[in-house]
């Protein structure tokens, strides 16, 4: 009997999800049915996790209920600020720093280890993981740019307290509305790599911080939300080459490299993520007269539209309109994590309400009936 393999499990359904709606042929994403169009640049990142998690666009009251909820849980807890130094000594890589620091959150919520099983305190852990992540970034990059941490406002949102944190400077609306927007495109998109990891260990019905642990490890990885920075990267290579973008592009193509911001596993046009961020990436690019990476980047769609037949997806823009924002490199992933991470919990929220263990088979091709021979003999 042959066996059907589907080592990327391409197109297996794994079942229902409310959350987030990803048509790969249209290229079109909803986030409980609202085009994500209709929310980038017009809702903010917190009313869009509060729709995530709770099916409807917030009141105003619930708004400010919700946003307070977040501001109260900002400050580090211990031994966050101790261990964020210790790991900065260690020189760790950012995200593998992030992933470090949100394991050892467990510690300090009581209720770890029974959240799998009650609704109020998956929430409770979602809230802390949600509104502390940005808090450990920043320190991290304080510290390890050898700057004193800076501690979260209560005055600013998701997005602008994010930035404060990072340069202890309030940050310019248009750049804090900027990352905002960013915020919510990057917030939920199906069964992707990290949420499906997040989803696996959650069916075993692990805590909160270990499922989302795991989540951190797969989106650091550059075929998944690792691209973002890859994407720089080799914007830079281009400007330092002899070549043009497609000249250097050719020659990675030629290398068998695939390209960092092209191509998707469900999208078969351009990432209608990418098509927002483009937008705000040469408004930004204009404003700043700096449009030589956002031109590059053009040039470099057109190419490979034409040649390969692969378009942008949500990391290609979303690099250069980091880059024109000041934003180092080396912590585009963890601000994707930022975004994500209240994704990875609304699946949970679902995994935890309608449990199966997630558990697929392997077809063992290996060879059956042999007998041991004693050490001494072998
Ligand atoms: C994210 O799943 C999600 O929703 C993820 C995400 C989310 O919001 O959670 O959207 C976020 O992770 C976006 C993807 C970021 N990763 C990258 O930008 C890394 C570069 N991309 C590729 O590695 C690739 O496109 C993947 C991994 C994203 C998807 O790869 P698939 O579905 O396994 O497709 P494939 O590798 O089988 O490629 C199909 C064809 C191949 O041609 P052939 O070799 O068969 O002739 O398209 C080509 C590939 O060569 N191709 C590329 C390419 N992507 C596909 N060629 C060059 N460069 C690329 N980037």
């Amino acid at each position: 009997m042959t066996t059907e393999y589907n080592p990327g499990l391409d197109g297996i359904v794994l079942g229902p999800t409310a959350l987030s709606g990803v048509d790969g042929e249209a290229g079109v994403l909803t986030y409980r049915g609202y085009p994500i169009e209709e929310l980038a640049g017009s809702v903010s990142y917190e009313e869009t996790v509060y729709l995530l998690w709770y099916g409807e666009l917030p009141t105003a009251a619930e708004l400010d209920r919700f946003s307070q909820q977040l501001v109260a849980n900002r400050a580090l807890p211990e031994p966050l600020p101790t261990l964020l130094a210790a790991l900065v000594e260690s020189n760790d890589e950012p995200m593998d720093a992030v992933r470090t620091a949100v394991s050892a959150l467990t510690a300090s919520d009581p209720h770890a280890g029974d959240a799998a099983g009650n609704r109020e305190n998956t929430e409770t852990a979602a809230i802390r993981l949600t509104a502390v992540l940005p808090t450990i970034i920043a320190t991290y990059v304080r510290l390890r740019d050898g700057n004193e941490p800076v501690d979260p406002r209560d005055d600013l949102g998701h997005a602008a307290n994010f930035l404060y944190m990072l340069t202890g400077e309030e940050p310019d609306p248009v750049v804090a509305d900027t990352l905002d927007m960013a915020l919510v495109l990057h917030l939920d998109h199906g069964i992707n790599a990290s949420t499906f990891s997040g989803k696996v260990n959650a069916s075993t019905l692990a805590t909160v911080y270990s499922s989302v642990t795991g989540s951190l490890s797969a989106l650091s990885g550059p075929l998944h939300g690792g691209a973002n920075a890859d994407v720089m990267r080799m914007l830079q290579a281009v400007d330092e080459s002899e070549k043009s973008p497609t000249e250097w592009v050719d020659d990675a193509i030629a290398r068998g490299d695939r390209i960092p911001g092209f191509g998707h596993r469900v999208y078969q046009v351009k990432d209608p993520r990418a098509v927002v961020l483009q937008e705000r990436s040469k408004a930004l690019a204009e404003a700043a007269g700096e449009t030589k990476w956002y031109e590059y980047s053009t040039e470099i769609e057109a190419y490979l539209a034409d040649e390969k037949g692969i378009k942008p997806n949500v990391d290609f823009y979303s690099s250069s309109m980091y880059y024109v924002m000041d934003i180092p490199i080396d912590i585009y992933t963890p601000i994707f994590a930022i975004s994500r991470m209240a994704g990875w919990l609304a699946h949970l929220f679902e995994q935890y309400e309608d449990n199966r263990l997630i558990r697929p088979l392997g077809d063992y091709v290996g060879e059956h009936g042999k007998t041991v021979t004693p050490l001494d003999e072998r």
